[in-house]
């Protein structure tokens, strides 16, 4: 890729600054990795027998969304329309995702997915995570993973997400049923074990519980913590290791220390936030901490139906006071550290060939013009998947 008007390669040791932005660049692609990444006066003699050339736009690595949740069946337009005019957002709606999501077939719930996925790839997304925890039973959770599982390795399991209707009231038995059936069964097709921490879903032992024992299978921990209110799901997260907690809408200052002491990155969910008009998280305090901090659009039907790391990255800029470049890093190699990934998320020597080219001359459009297609050409493992 040639003529490139900046380049963000997430490689501080090649450009400027933390994204390692490079001016008049060029980027060598090799069986599906980066094999050089420069300014375009220097590309070595032979390194490719294709040129594409980009003229003068801005070429930057896919966007790696850590957290979605795809395999769902129906909507809830109609709980959005409710909340638009005064209604609170409370947990209990799932339900309704979990009743139209038990009552989909297979293929309703891939095609679905498929669709989602198309949608995010559209707007730079080449990586993307998925939950499961809106089927709710061993059967229902495993199909749940075993549709996500076509579409990504990034597999989550959410059993615990909400009490479902059939254990309304006995929330600690249902926990058993996660810890001796669900975790066991599905732990095979899961990388991740995620909990929903809040009150009106898990409270911290519960929470820890199934933490544990999903680690105990194999999995590694990530966290849907302190969304709708303080709690404890920061520092449980802290505090098992986990590779992410995600919301972190309210935290304390002692939320805030535990994170930028440990190695659990705080994922921030703006979608979320803008569709239930909650507060947003305060990542410019996390930032300026020393938290590492990651943007995903946390694509579901009930907070936050967007696929558009574009527009979260808009937001994340306009009301959380992040910088278009700290936005940037955070939604590409923010979300590989989410993910523990190190092959994703930059532009750098032997890193996966993901890239997006913007109908824009810097990265800073992508907050500068919200709403605004500039995502022109999609590449994935160095094969053109969009454009
Ligand atoms: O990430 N917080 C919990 N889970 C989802 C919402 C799921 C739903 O409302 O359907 C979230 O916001
Ligand atoms: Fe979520």
């Amino acid at each position: 890729m040639d003529g490139i008007g900046t380049l963000v390669t997430n490689d501080p040791t090649v450009g400027e600054g933390p994204l390692g932005l490079l001016r008049d660049a060029a980027l060598v692609l090799r069986e599906g990795k980066v094999a050089w990444a420069g300014p375009s006066s220097r590309v070595p003699e032979g390194a490719a027998h294709r040129r594409v050339d980009v003229a003068g736009r801005s070429v930057l690595p896919g966007f790696v969304d850590s957290h979605a949740h795809l395999v769902f069946g129906g909507d809830r337009a109609a709980d959005f329309e409710a909340r638009m005019t005064g209604r609170p957002y409370s947990a209990g709606g799932i339900r309704t995702t979990i009743a139209a999501t038990r009552g989909a077939t297979d293929d309703d719930l891939a095609a679905n997915m498929g669709r989602l996925v198309a949608e995010a790839l559209r707007s730079g997304t080449t990586t993307i995570e998925c939950k499961s925890g809106y089927g709710q039973t061993v059967d229902h959770e495993s199909r749940s993973l075993a549709v996500a599982g076509r579409f990504t390795a990034e597999t989550t399991l959410l059993a615990a997400h909400v009490t479902p209707p059939e254990f309304a009231g006995r929330t600690d038995d249902y926990v058993d049923l996660v810890l001796s059936r669900m975790i066991p069964e599905c732990a095979s097709s899961a990388k991740w074990i995620d909990v929903f921490c809040e009150e009106g879903a898990f409270d911290r032992d519960q929470s820890k519980a199934v933490l544990e024992a999903g680690m105990a299978a194999g999995l590694t921990p990530r966290v849907h913590g302190n969304q709708l209110t303080y709690g404890d799901g920061v520092r449980l997260a802290v505090e098992l290791g986990a590779a992410s907690v995600d919301h972190v809408t309210y935290t304390t200052d002692a939320d805030i220390e535990a994170l930028a002491g440990g190695t659990t990155v705080a994922t921030v969910l703006p979608g979320a936030d803008f569709s239930t008009r909650n507060r947003y998280p305060e990542a410019r305090r996390m930032i300026d901490a020393g938290v590492t901090v990651a943007l995903a659009a946390d694509c579901n039907p009930g907070t936050s139906y967007t696929t558009s790391i574009p527009w979260c990255i808009a937001v994340a800029v306009r009301d959380m006071h992040m910088s278009p470049d700290e936005a940037v890093w955070a939604a590409t190699a923010g979300g590989a550290a989410a993910l523990r990934r190190n092959d994703i998320g930059r532009l750098a020597v032997g890193s996966r060939a993901d890239a997006i080219v913007l109908d824009a001359p810097s990265h800073i459009h992508l907050a500068y013009r919200p709403g605004v297609q500039l995502v022109s050409q999609v590449w994935r493992d160095g094969r053109p998947a969009y454009r």
